[in-house]
C-alpha cells in the first residue's frame, strides 16, 4: 500500500515524514534557530539550503536529538518526537550522517561501517544491507580491511553514508556531504542520493551547492540566519531574490 491509497489525513500524515514547527534552538544564549518550519516528504529528497552559519547543521542535529529544542514541535508520521532521545531517534530510522564525515580512523572500513549496524533494528538485516552497501559504493568494498584514516576525503564520506546506511534508515540526514570535496568526488555523491530515495529511504540534505542540490531535490527550503526565507524547487527558487540575498548579502 502506498501513501496514495490511504484516505484523508491519514494520507497527508504518512507523506509528511518528519515535520517541523516554529523551531528555535541555539546554544546556551545563542539562539541560532528562530522559528523554522519544514516538512519531509517520505520517499523524496528534501534540501535545506543556505550559506555558511544558516543554522543548517544546528537543525540537523536538533533532528537527530544531540541539541534540545527550546520551542516548537517536531513530529516523526504525526507522533511527537522532540523529546526522544537520539538512540531511541535511530531506533525509529532517523539517521545522521554528520557534516566532516566522523569516521573512526583506526577501524577498518568493515569494522566502521559494522558500527553503524548494532541498534536491535538494525541487526537482522545487516549482511544485505552490507552487499547493498558495497553495491553502491565499489570503492568500499575495495577497501574493506583498510583502516578509515587512510581513506581519501571522499572515500571517508562514502563511508560516513555507508554507515549511516547500515543503521538502516527511514529518514537519512545528510548534513553537507561534498564540504571540502573536489568536484569530481562531489559529483558521485550526488549521483548516489537519489539512488537512496529509489531505495525508498526519505532524505533530509544539508548544501551549500544551491545549484547541484536543486537539480537532485524535490522540494528545497533556503536558510538564512536560522530562518526559511524561501522555498520551492528548481530554477524558480535559484531566481528568487530571496534566496541571492541569502547567499550573496544583498538582493
Ligand atoms: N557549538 C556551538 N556553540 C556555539 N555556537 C555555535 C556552535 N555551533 C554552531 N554555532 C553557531 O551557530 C550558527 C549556525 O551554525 P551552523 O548550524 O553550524 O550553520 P551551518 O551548518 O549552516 O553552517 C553560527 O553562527 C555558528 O557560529
Ligand atoms: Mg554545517
Amino acid at each position: 500500500m502506498t501513501a496514495a491509497d490511504i484516505p484523508g489525513a491519514a494520507a497527508a500524515a504518512a507523506a509528511r515524514s518528519l515535520s517541523v514547527r516554529g523551531l528555535h534552538a541555539g546554544y546556551g544564549e545563542v539562539l541560532v534557530l528562530r522559528g523554522v518550519d519544514i516538512d519531509v516528504r517520505e520517499a523524496a529528497i528534501t534540501a535545506v539550503l543556505g550559506a555558511n552559519g544558516a543554522g543548517k547543521s544546528t537543525l540537523m542535529q536538533v533532528l537527530a536529538g544531540l541539541i534540545a529544542p527550546s520551542a516548537g514541535q517536531i513530529t516523526l508520521a504525526g507522533k511527537p518526537i522532540g523529546a526522544t532521545p537520539t538512540h531511541q531517534r535511530v531506533a525509529s530510522g532517523i539517521v545522521l550522517v554528520p557534516e566532516g564525515r566522523k569516521v573512526f580512523p583506526e577501524l577498518t572500513v568493515r569494522e566502521n561501517l559494522m558500527l553503524g549496524a548494532v541498534t536491535p533494528h538494525a541487526r537482522p538485516g545487516r549482511d544485505a544491507m552490507m552487499a547493498q552497501v558495497c553495491t553502491l559504493f565499489p570503492r568500499l568494498q575495495e577497501r574493506m580491511e583498510q583502516a578509515g584514516g587512510t581513506l581519501s576525503g571522499g572515500e571517508q564520506q562514502m563511508l560516513a553514508l555507508g554507515r549511516g546506511l547500515m543503521a538502516r534508515p527511514n529518514v537519512l540526514l545528510l548534513d553537507e556531504p561534498t564540504l571540502g570535496l573536489a568536484p569530481a568526488i562531489a559529483r558521485q555523491i550526488f549521483r548516489i542520493v537519489p539512488r537512496l530515495r529509489a531505495m525508498g529511504i526519505t532524505v533530509l540534505i544539508a548544501e551549500q551547492d544551491l545549484h547541484r542540490t536543486l537539480k537532485i531535490a524535490d522540494h528545497a527550503y533556503v536558510l538564512e540566519n536560522g530562518v526559511v526565507v524561501a522555498q520551492g524547487a528548481g530554477r524558480d527558487l535559484e531566481r528568487d531574490p530571496a534566496v541571492r540575498r541569502a547567499y550573496l548579502g544583498h538582493d
